[in-house]
């Protein structure tokens, strides 16, 4: 199953609306996604004890960090916070298995900020994924002045927005499957590796 990333821990986050969007989007389309949402895994109290550390990662944490590593694809909603990512999105990925969850794995973006639509955290998240050998799925959407569009129930009032959010779930659907096809994706990569 793919999988959609709440890129922040902000209490009543846009980025939060925007991933129940994109997942109806995605029901329409025929196809169940989850949602990783970092405001429900208490990364901020998890820190120090695995790195390096004896104590077992909190129960939340090690949930989402194995649903990353056998998920589909990954759906990246990052929100633009001091000209870059969240850093609780940052440290969530930190925890993640590698190789195993980055390498083959097909990732898509939407960014969220004002003047920029998010394009700087997404293209910080990019060189990320990219060095981890991570499939970047190239049709990215940036929703700028966020808050203007996004409304308090959760709709996006920006038919442009809306067409291009429609149009990076088709498009993503068939990039992941195009990958599978040729057992390139993490999945396959990794099942062939045990
Ligand atoms: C801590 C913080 C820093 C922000 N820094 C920027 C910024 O550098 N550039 C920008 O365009 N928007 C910035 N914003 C605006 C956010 O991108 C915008 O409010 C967005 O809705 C935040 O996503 P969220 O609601 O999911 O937290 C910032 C917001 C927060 C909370």
């Amino acid at each position: 199953m793919k999988q959609i990333i709440v890129g922040t821990h902000r209490p009543d986050s846009n980025s939060k609306k925007v991933a129940l969007f994109v997942q109806k989007l995605y029901e329409e389309k025929g196809e169940k996604v989850g949602i990783i949402d970092l405001a429900q895994i208490d990364i901020e109290q998890s820190h120090g004890g695995h790195f390096g550390g004896k104590a077992p990662l909190p129960a939340k944490l090690k949930a989402a960090i194995d649903t990353i590593a056998t998920s589909e694809g990954l759906i990246l909603i990052i929100p633009e916070y001091n000209g870059s990512m969240p850093g609780v999105l940052k440290s969530f990925i930190d925890y993640w298995k590698y190789p195993e969850s980055f390498e083959g794995r097909p990732v898509a973006f939407i960014g969220l900020g004002g003047m920029w639509g998010g394009l700087r955290p997404v293209e910080h998240m990019m060189q990320v994924m990219s060095y981890r050998n991570a499939y970047l799925f190239p049709i990215r959407v940036f929703m700028q002045n966020v808050w203007k569009i996004v409304t308090a129930e959760g709709n996006i009032e920006d038919t442009n927005v809306v067409t291009l959010l429609k149009q990076q779930v088709e498009d993503f659907q068939k990039f992941c499957k195009a990958l599978q096809s040729q057992g390139l994706d993490a999945n396959s990569k990794n099942s062939q590796r045990s």
